[in-house]
């Protein structure tokens, strides 16, 4: 089969598109899926770089997330059988014509659903959806505030947060992005590289300020966010985009009976089974009733891949891009 590999942790130079051997065999909690799309993540780049928590076995294939067709399944798995259509969360693995993930992270798909937009959902809807409900315990009528809204996991949050009913304030850094949130149902649009964060927020909240704050950029975008939010409110710490991981002073979440709210999806599939596959299940229904939609900004042939992680790296996707077989 083909596959991108990575031979040394390096940059998305360094990364080779080669024939390799299939997966020879299937592990008895395993599926094997014939790759049709692969979702490309940010962590993908952090990855190949040696600079996500966990480093890989070298040589390895990127991608943690396909969507494609069973070929064979493990003797204890029950809940997919060969031929159906499903997504994979795959840590590793994705970026490849055939892919094995572990069962408890296989989801049949709706039939509505297409491939390249069922590869795009499973890490930004994931993380979002457990974010937003889990962790923030987000209800309807709050107001959240989104930074790097038109990204992958912001989008998400945007998209996930409407249908949870809340009145949502998207921030990104150009028109083209707020625009696409807009389009998702954003109630408010902040340009957050140009405009005064506080001050729009306390016009739009008249002064009450925001209840949750969803967060993936980091750096000095967190503690202007957090100078937003209202009393009893939750700021998210999703990620660190912007590259730096910032300092809060502790007196602010004192000050408004705020909360700071770490959010850590892979881990939580991990531990949390159970209440990972129930919230994904809930969401692949609100996907089928229409309630939810996957915004795919660009679809580049596996052999391109490198060129779909540099539109990642470089800030340039709104919302997803994916690889296709
Ligand atoms: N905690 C978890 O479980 C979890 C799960 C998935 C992802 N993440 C993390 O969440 C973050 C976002 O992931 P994603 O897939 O949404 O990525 P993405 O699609 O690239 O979106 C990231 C957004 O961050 C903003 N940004 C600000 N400064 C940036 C910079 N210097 N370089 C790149 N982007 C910058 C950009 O929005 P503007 O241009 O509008 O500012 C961009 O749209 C990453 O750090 C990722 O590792 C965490």
């Amino acid at each position: 089969m083909k596959a991108i590999l990575c031979k040394s942790f390096a940059d998305i130079d360094a990364l080779t598109y080669e024939e390799v051997p299939s997966p020879a065999t299937v592990g008895k909690n395993q599926v094997l899926i014939s790759v049709k799309a692969a979702g490309v993540n940010f962590p993908d780049i952090l990855i190949i770089e040696g600079k996500y928590q966990v480093r890989p076995a070298l040589p390895f294939s990127p991608g943690g997330e396909v969507a494609g067709i069973v070929k064979a399944v493990g003797e204890a798995v029950s809940h997919v059988k060969v031929g159906d259509s499903v997504i994979g969360g795959t840590w590793t693995g994705g970026y490849a014509e055939e892919s094995v993930a572990d069962a408890e992270r296989v989801f049949r798909i709706p039939e509505s659903m297409n491939f390249a937009e069922a590869a795009g959902l499973l890490t930004v809807y994931g993380t979002s959806y457990h974010a937003l409900v889990d962790r923030a315990k987000l209800q309807a009528g709050e107001t959240l505030l989104v930074l790097g809204a038109g990204g992958g996991v912001g989008l998400a949050a945007v998209d996930i947060g409407k249908a949870l009913g809340a009145k949502v304030i998207a921030c990104a850094s150009s028109p083209e992005k707020l625009a696409v949130c807009k389009e998702y149902g954003a109630d408010e649009t902040i340009q957050y590289t140009t405009e005064d964060l506080k001050e729009r927020v306390k016009q739009i909240t008249g002064g009450k300020g925001v209840d949750v704050i969803y967060d993936p950029v980091g750096g000095d975008f967190t503690e202007k966010a957090f100078r937003t939010i209202g009393w009893g409110g939750r700021h998210l710490i999703v990620g660190f985009a912007e590259g730096n991981i910032p300092n809060l002073p502790m007196n602010l979440p004192l000050l408004k009976s705020a909360s700071v709210v770490g959010v850590f999806w892979g881990s939580f599939t991990a531990t949390q089974p159970a209440l990972f596959q129930a919230g994904l299940q809930n969401m692949l229904q609100m996907f089928e009733a229409g309630k939810l939609k996957a915004h795919i900004c660009a679809t580049y042939p596996l052999e391109q891949a490198k060129e779909a992680m540099r539109l990642v790296a470089n800030r340039q996707v709104i919302g997803k891009v994916v690889l296709t077989m």
